[in-house]
């Protein structure tokens, strides 16, 4: 197929007003933690919406966009996802996790207990898309981890930007998703996010973000 092009324009900014937008996307960027107690507290999930159109913007390999995005508002739903990670979490912490990435979590608190996944009113479960399925063949999707994690980047942004907040969940293994929320077999679970607002008496572990010399060099 011979490539189509449009005219692209974009409005230049004033380099101070633009620092100045970057700097106020960091100090609310800054505020965003991984939460692990929500509230119950119900909000419009109209804003999910828009942080998952502001997810789907995201660029892709090939213009692909191989994910999709489940939200979860059924409690029998939420229910049912909370046992089936707890069980497979249980395993993971008593028998499948080496000592070393125990060490690794321990800072954290976490344990196999995962009530956030009940009380948060959203669930968000990406799925990546490994290929698309016509009638006649199968097309595989290229380097679909990367354009699922740029997404998911994009949906975490998002939410935190409007200032709900959000946990990256990844219980392992989490095929089970796919079972319950009835995907088909192209679409592999890839994130679970539970959204919301952070119960009144939440609380963080003490943790410290790289310095920039850290992060960043320029040669
Ligand atoms: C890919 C990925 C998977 C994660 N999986 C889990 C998880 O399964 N359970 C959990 O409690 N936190 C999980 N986290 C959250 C991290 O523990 C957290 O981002 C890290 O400790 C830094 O804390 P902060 O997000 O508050 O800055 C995950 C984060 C990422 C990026």
């Amino acid at each position: 197929m011979n490539p189509k092009f449009i005219k692209y324009h974009r409005e230049r900014i004033d380099e101070q007003d633009m620092l100045k937008s970057g700097e106020e996307f960091f100090e609310i960027m800054k505020k965003r933690r991984s939460i692990r107690f929500f509230s119950e507290e119900k909000f419009d999930k109209k804003l999910i919406e828009l942080a998952v159109l502001i997810a789907g913007s995201a660029p892709s390999v090939a213009n692909k966009q191989p994910w999709k995005f489940v939200i979860v508002e059924s409690p029998e739903v939420k229910r049912e996802i909370r046992l089936a990670a707890e069980k497979e979490e249980k395993e993971s912490y008593e028998n499948r996790m080496p000592q070393s990435w125990l060490d690794d979590l321990a800072p954290l608190g976490t344990d196999w207990r995962k009530e956030f996944l009940e009380t948060a009113p959203y669930l968000i479960v990406v799925f990546k898309v490994d290929y698309l399925k016509t009638d006649t063949r199968l097309k595989k999707h290229y380097y679909v981890n990367e354009s699922a994690g740029i997404a998911t980047g994009f949906l975490l942004a998002a939410l935190n930007y409007m200032g709900l907040s959000t946990l990256t969940h990844t219980p392992s293994p989490m095929n089970f998703l796919q079972k319950i929320l009835n995907r088909p077999s192209n679409e592999k679970p890839y994130m679970l996010i539970p959204v919301g607002y952070p119960a009144e008496n939440a609380v963080v572990p003490d943790l410290e973000k790289k310095s920039p010399e850290e992060i960043m060099l320029t040669v």
